[in-house]
């Protein structure tokens, strides 16, 4: 288990979700809080998380500092952490995840669908949204218009955007080319509403997106638009490793 910085009790135990402070000083005080086996009498305490055991009514409490889920973000909720008039992606979070305050790593468009990163450390999202680190984001699209290997070839040397922006080399696979066509694209940075100007420059209009990768994580076939699910410590790791150095 990883050993974590020293802290208050209370305050450990407000940041992974037991309650306020003043409910978990009532949770001390009524003697349901052990610290190493001994029934912890002072919310002040110091603990060590990982180190000692704190059990709370005789469950062993397992302690992060942050939390990292992966979503299937559904079209129609935005890419933000609140807003007055319309739905967020935290407004889909459980209290349980949502007192880690986490934030979208980067943004999909309202109307885009897929995988989102939701983080409370700002360092990996810091690592994961640098441009210099070049973390490869898969798409899927459906396109009004005959997508052509033309287009791959363009995607390949790089578009200009409407703002004169010339996009880094892009890999586009076809699928289904037709009147209307079905394509996976591969970027490396993350411009806004990349994929929408890159069809835009070669003249097409993208109908439908969705993500379907980021850096190491391939979404979930099962997770349905709307769901989530804590990642694997494992996979923490690996996008960890995919956005150092
Ligand atoms: N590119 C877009 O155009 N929109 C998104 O949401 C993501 C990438």
């Amino acid at each position: 288990m990883t050993v974590h910085k020293r802290q208050r009790l209370d305050k450990m135990l407000a940041h992974i979700g037991f309650g306020t402070r003043k409910e978990i000083k009532k949770l001390i005080k009524e003697g349901r809080v052990t610290v190493n086996h001994e029934v912890a009498g002072d919310p002040g305490m110091h603990v060590t998380p990982g180190a000692d055991r704190v059990e709370v009514n005789g469950e062993l409490v397992i302690y992060r500092e942050h939390i990292y889920l992966l979503m299937n973000k559904p079209e129609g909720v935005i890419s933000a952490t609140e807003d007055r008039y319309q739905e967020t992606v935290i407004d889909l979070l459980e209290p349980e995840h949502r007192v880690f305050d986490p934030f979208p790593v980067g943004r999909l468009d309202k109307d885009t669908e897929g995988l989102l990163i939701l983080t409370s450390d700002g360092k990996l999202a810091h690592q994961l949204l640098s441009p210099k680190k070049h973390v490869p984001k898969v798409y899927e699209a459906t396109v009004a218009g005959r997508v052509t290997e033309e287009d791959a070839e363009h995607f390949r040397q790089g578009v200009k955007l409407d703002d004169g922006y010339v996009t880094m080399p892009a890999e586009l696979e076809i699928l289904e080319s037709g009147p209307v066509s079905r394509i996976r694209l591969t970027v490396y940075e993350g411009k806004f509403h990349q994929v929408k100007r890159m069809f835009e420059a070669v003249g097409k209009k993208v109908t439908f997106l969705k993500r379907v990768a980021m850096g190491p994580l391939v979404l979930d076939p099962d997770l349905e638009p709307g769901e989530y699910r804590e990642l694997s410590e494992e996979e923490v790791n690996a996008l960890k490793n995919a956005s150092s150095g």
